[in-house]
């Protein structure tokens, strides 16, 4: 951590306390409090975490009001149109591009760990068939932890490494295992001749039934989905990863904690609620009236898919999925998509309007997304387990980070508390 001759001063109860500035390569300034309540006998508050960093990291840096998204310094239009989706998951993971022997290396390992144990298929027949294939994923992916001891060991750097290649080529496996169950159709199992995501869009949708090819650009559109959805700082998911990790839980049950609190519908759920509700306005016409509820504080309503706690510009990850929409839709066919019609007037709308405008509230990476992956056959149920899948390189690269960290400790915020101070037990009889 670069530290920095800058300090800032507090002056409480009659007291000035001088605290650290730490200056980062990019983004603001951080105020190092870690000595004050020693100090000083007091808490900070800031519930939501708006105005705290957490942790020290190196692997993905957002400017919210410029809209850019750097992971390991290169911006993601760039990772999205030259790279590809294991090139990034090594450079999240080792901080650099891999050269030409290096890649295929790792594209070599991944592929031979993408099977999983034969008995944990048995798991999946423990859930009802109507199950959310979030459930699934979520016992399924803490179920690892059962079946690979040989990669529990959080100490041993060769364990670390063999967990994280173990669930980033086992995640589309189990998700794709999760999707089968949900429709009644066999498990199909991952080839070791196939790319990433042509592997993951096959076990999906062939059958042992008849021959089935994956068309090269819808593989190439979903590599680069899972690109897009890969890391993404200290979000919520990935800070119940990193608080997971730090009390020594091994990496399966921290990816499992992390697929959990990804599903809410304010985080990475909010793919599955936003075409639920593109769908639910149904018609151009219908949008004011939403519009309107979104804006009505006695509304519980929100534009699902818009929004940011950190942007307040464009997500650039929703330029990017909005453009592969339009080429996804072509590609196959669909014209005058009444959902993406409703989305690209729904944005244009509530861009021009004062109040998305005054709140800084910009279509988010879960706008666009869902049309993608519906006009690619995924149900609705399907959406957030794809979200996850990519983002498990982003949440084990952050765990590996802090595991590496000789810095870390356990996670353990403080709180305000306003409830009851000390009383007496008044016996039932005299209550
Ligand atoms: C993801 O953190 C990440 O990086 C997450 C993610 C990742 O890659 O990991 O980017 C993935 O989770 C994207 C976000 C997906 N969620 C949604 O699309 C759900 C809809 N969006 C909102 O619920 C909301 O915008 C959040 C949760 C995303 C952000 O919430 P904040 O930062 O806590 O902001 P807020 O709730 O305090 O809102 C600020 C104001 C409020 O109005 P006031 O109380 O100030 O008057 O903006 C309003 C909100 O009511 N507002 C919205 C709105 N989002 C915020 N109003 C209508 N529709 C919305 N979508």
């Amino acid at each position: 951590m670069a530290e920095t001759s800058k300090t800032a001063t507090l002056t409480l109860h009659g007291e000035t306390y001088e605290l650290p500035v730490l200056s980062p390569s990019a983004g603001p300034d951080v105020v190092d409090i870690r000595k004050l309540y020693a100090q000083a006998d007091v808490f900070t508050y800031d519930p939501g975490f708006t105005s705290t960093a957490s942790c020290e990291s190196s692997i993905t840096f957002i400017d919210g009001d410029k809209g850019e998204l750097l992971y390991r310094g290169y911006p993601i239009d760039q990772l999205a149109e030259k790279s590809h989706y294991l090139e990034v998951c090594y450079l999240l993971l080792n901080g650099e591009l891999p050269n030409k022997t290096e890649l295929e290396d790792f594209e070599y390992r991944i592929t031979r760990h993408t099977m999983v144990h034969e008995q944990m298929h048995n798991f999946f027949r423990g859930f009802r068939r109507d199950s959310h294939p979030m459930a699934t994923m979520v016992g399924v992916v803490g179920a690892m932890s059962a079946f690979y001891h040989d990669s529990l060991d959080i100490n041993d750097p060769w364990q670390r490494e063999v967990a994280s290649m173990r669930l980033i080529a086992k995640l589309p496996t189990i998700a794709a295992m999760a999707y089968k169950y949900s429709i009644g159709q066999p498990f199909v199992y991952p080839r070791n001749d196939l790319g990433y995501a042509e592997n993951f869009l096959n076990m999906c949708f062939s059958v042992p039934a008849e021959p089935y090819k994956v068309e090269p650009a819808l593989a190439k559109a979903m590599d680069r989905i899972f690109t897009l959805h890969a890391d993404h700082e200290q979000n919520a998911s990935t800070s119940t990863v990193r608080l997971a990790g730090s009390s020594g839980a091994n990496p399966f049950a921290c990816i499992a904690a992390g697929i959990a609190c990804l599903w809410g519908p304010a985080h990475g759920g909010a793919n599955q609620a936003c075409l639920e509700m593109l769908r639910e306005i149904g018609t151009v016409d219908k949008i004011p009236e939403y519009i309107a509820r979104a804006k009505d504080k006695d509304d519980p309503f929100r534009l699902m898919g818009f929004g940011h706690r950190v942007y307040k510009n464009f997500d650039p990850r929703a330029k990017v999925m909005k453009e592969s929409a339009d080429e996804v839709l072509d590609l196959l066919g669909v014209h005058d998509n009444e959902t993406l019609q409703v989305a690209k007037e729904l944005e244009r709308i509530a861009l021009e309007d004062p109040y998305f405008v005054e709140k800084k509230l910009y279509p988010n990476v879960d706008f666009y997304s869902g049309i993608i992956l519906e006009a690619m056959g995924f149900p609705t149920s399907m959406f957030t387990p794809i979200f996850a899948l990519s983002r498990t390189v982003g949440w084990i690269s952050q765990w590996k980070e802090m595991i590496e960290d000789p810095t870390n400790k356990i996670g353990r915020p403080r709180q305000l508390y306003t409830g009851a101070t000390t009383r007496d037990y008044v016996d039932v009889s005299k209550r």
